[in-house]
């Protein structure tokens, strides 16, 4: 992106190793005081296969071309994410397909929060075709069950839960295109790592209320996708 090769993106976020430890690189299980042991694609014009880097803020090291293969293994939005553990590099976003997202309050509460009334998320996701960010590029994608309707509380921490919603939507991080778990169907817009309750008044799927520990695993979920309570502030 912005004219930067892979090469130079990924070496933003690292530090140049001169002495490797005499550890695997957990990317390609090779060495890390020998050269990278990726095969597979992506690893094109990446300049010495024996360069090792550090993470610079968590520090796991790998070598620069296994770190470059993966960047261009997905979707090279200009960010990184550790392998080893999740820190996020940059600003991540998905291949969530256009749509729109609206919320309202409505008068009800929902299992387990009794004392406040309830916000209602609408997502809508056409069909359409794969763009070169989906797994088949050019191919039609299929949308089912929206428009989805998804329930937070309409209190502090579900307010908060929302405006961080609204920063992963837009930065399509939301829904993906790929193989419904449920269904089996691919090429059809899936949920992404955030769950979602899709039920107000019952639990048939496991998507529903009561659960006490929703509010916080979402907001974990959102910070595993570099989405933390800071950034709804912006808003
Ligand atoms: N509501 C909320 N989340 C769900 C649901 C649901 N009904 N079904 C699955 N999920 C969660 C799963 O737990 C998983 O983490 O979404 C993630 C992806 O699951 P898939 O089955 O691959 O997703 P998708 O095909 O999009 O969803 C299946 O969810 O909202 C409904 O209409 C939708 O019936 C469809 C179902
Ligand atoms: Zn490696």
């Amino acid at each position: 992106r912005k004219g930067k090769t892979p090469e130079e993106v990924v070496k933003r976020y690292l530090q140049k190793v001169r002495n490797p430890p005499e550890e695997d690189c957990t990317i390609c299980m090779e060495t890390l005081t020998g050269p990278s042991g990726y095969k597979g694609p992506g690893v094109g014009g990446v300049s010495r296969a024996e360069s090792v880097g550090r993470l610079a803020q968590c520090g796991h090291q790998y070598h620069l071309q296994c770190l470059v293969a993966m960047y261009n293994n997905g979707n090279k939005d200009g960010s990184l994410q550790c392998p080893t553990c999740k820190t996020i590099y940059g600003v991540k976003t998905g291949n969530q397909p256009p749509g729109k997202m609206e919320y309202h309050v409505i008068p009800h509460s929902l299992p387990g929060h009794p004392d406040c009334k309830t916000i209602r998320i609408i997502y809508n996701i056409p069909p359409g075709i794969q763009g070169p960010e989906h797994q088949n590029p050019g191919k039609p994608f299929t949308a089912r069950g929206f428009p989805r309707h998804c329930y937070l509380p309409d209190s502090e921490k579900g307010r908060k839960v929302l405006r961080l919603l609204l920063v992963a939507w837009d930065r399509r991080l939301i829904f993906s295109v790929g193989t419904s778990s449920t269904t089996g169907e691919s090429d059809t817009v899936i949920w992404n790592e955030v769950h979602h309750k899709t039920e107000f008044g019952s639990n048939l799927t496991g998507h529903g209320y009561p659960d006490p520990g929703y509010l916080d695993n979402v907001l974990e979920e959102l910070k595993a996708q570099g989405i933390a309570e800071e950034d709804g502030q912006q808003l």
